[in-house]
């Protein structure tokens, strides 16, 4: 008799044998309202008709066609797809399954082309847990500790987490960009040269590490410094991305800021497992030879549910949506926090949304976070935390969300917080 690793932890006791929408169901027929998305992926909802029939109708025809071997009409017609939606420029795409493995490819790729070594990361960075990926996290010791040596030639600046700076150091949210940057130019000056340093990478909202929207002129600092050192600037829109915050990708909220690489992941298949860079062509051809691979890369299913996504995204208008549901959202958590004092702080962008626990002093309350979590998993709403000391809980619900569902979810908010925060 074997049995799952006791490693695993899980978020909520549920055992789901279907999902639907907005839903998942147990056995016995329970229903949750998932504000989980499986961690933001599920991004037109569990099991949507028109990506259930594309899947398996690419399930009947062709179900692996290695793309170091064979080339297949998915991985075709989705490159091509994809120059409808990615940023101006960025026309050369290659493809992995994970996240964490098309960080990799960023990675090897800003290395081979800048034939520099030195990585820049910002705190609560939260990139990936293979090696590569781990070295480049920093949104808790969990994902790097006991594991080590992890790559060296990475240095760590500051992220404008406007809370967190206002709480220690009294500063507004343009003294929190501008006291970051000024931590990255020291970062240049002290740890990583910028003639050895390739890549600076990026979240423009931290997930993992607490649901921190870059603050405006962040991203532009990053842009206008990497132009200047001849920098790569790296953007990783694994949870952000695909409509999630409510543009197509986060950081088109920032005027002029063009990435020279984007990694994109978790909604791009809603669900199947597929990733993938996005770079000029350019820049694309100066990663070595054999350095871009893998078995299962765009495999012919996970793409057609890609392309099935696309449609779905353009014809439901679910980025439009992401961005009017979200501001619903981040509004009726703002009214819970008002009579709750245990929230110090609401915060999101589109259908990334967050509360902060915190004691009364402003420190951390992770315990509390965790009741209010487990309050509402019991309640029938399933949400997850996050953050470096995991006080933070997040609502990352489908795309397909409705007005009525994100009100209902507020609700059971309501009660969870009443019943976990004391
Ligand atoms: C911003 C970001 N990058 C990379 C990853 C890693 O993706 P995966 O878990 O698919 O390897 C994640 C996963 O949560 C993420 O949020």
């Amino acid at each position: 008799m074997s049995q799952l690793s006791p490693v695993l932890k899980q978020a909520t006791p549920v055992v789901a044998v279907r999902g639907e929408g907005l839903h998942l169901y147990d056995a016995d027929g329970r229903r949750y309202l998932d504000f989980t998305s499986g961690v933001g992926v599920t991004s037109t909802g569990h099991c949507h008709p028109r990506v259930v029939e594309a899947v398996r109708e690419q399930a009947g025809r062709l179900l692996h066609g290695q793309y170091t071997t064979v080339l297949h009409d998915q991985l075709l017609t989705l490159t091509e797809r994809l120059g409808e939606v990615l940023p101006a420029g960025l026309d050369s795409l290659f493809y992995a399954t994970a996240g964490t493995e098309a960080v990799e490819a960023a990675l090897r790729l800003a290395r081979h082309a800048t034939g520099r070594q030195n990585v820049i990361v910002f705190e609560g960075s939260f990139h990936g847990r293979t090696m590569g990926a781990a070295s480049l996290t920093t949104a808790g010791t969990r994902y790097r500790a006991g594991i080590g040596p992890l790559a060296p030639g990475v240095a760590v600046a500051p992220f404008p987490a406007a809370f967190r700076l206002r709480l220690s150091l009294g500063l507004s949210e343009d003294e929190a960009v501008a006291y970051a940057l000024r931590g990255l130019d020291e970062v240049l000056a002290t740890v990583s040269a910028p003639a050895e340093t390739a890549a600076m990478f990026v979240e423009p909202v931290l997930g993992e590490g607490g649901y921190v929207p870059a603050p405006p002129g962040f991203l532009a600092g990053l842009r206008e410094r990497a132009d200047r050192h001849g920098i790569l600037l790296v953007l990783d829109e694994v949870q952000t991305g695909f409509g999630r915050t409510g543009r197509f990708w986060a950081h088109q909220y920032e005027e002029g800021v063009r990435p020279d690489v984007l990694i994109t992941a978790k909604g791009l298949a809603s669900g199947f497992p597929l990733s993938a860079i996005a770079a000029p062509t350019g820049l694309m051809q100066r990663a070595w030879p054999g350095s871009q691979g893998g078995t299962y890369g765009g495999n012919p299913v996970a793409c057609a549910a890609a392309l099935a996504t696309l449609d779905v995204l353009r014809e439901e208008r679910l980025v439009e949506n992401a961005a009017e549901q979200g501001a619903r959202l981040l509004d009726g958590l703002r009214t819970v926090a008002a009579g709750a004092p245990a929230i110090g702080d609401v915060r999101g962008l589109g259908l990334m949304a967050a509360s902060e626990f915190c004691r009364p002093d402003g420190s951390p309350d992770p315990e509390a976070a965790r009741r209010v979590q487990q309050a509402a998993a019991d309640l029938g709403l399933l949400l997850l935390l996050c953050g470096v000391h995991l006080n933070v809980v997040r609502m990352i619900p489908a795309l397909v969300v409705t007005a009525g569902q994100v009100d209902e979810a507020l609700a059971l908010w309501s009660k969870a917080v009443a019943a976990g925060a004391r």
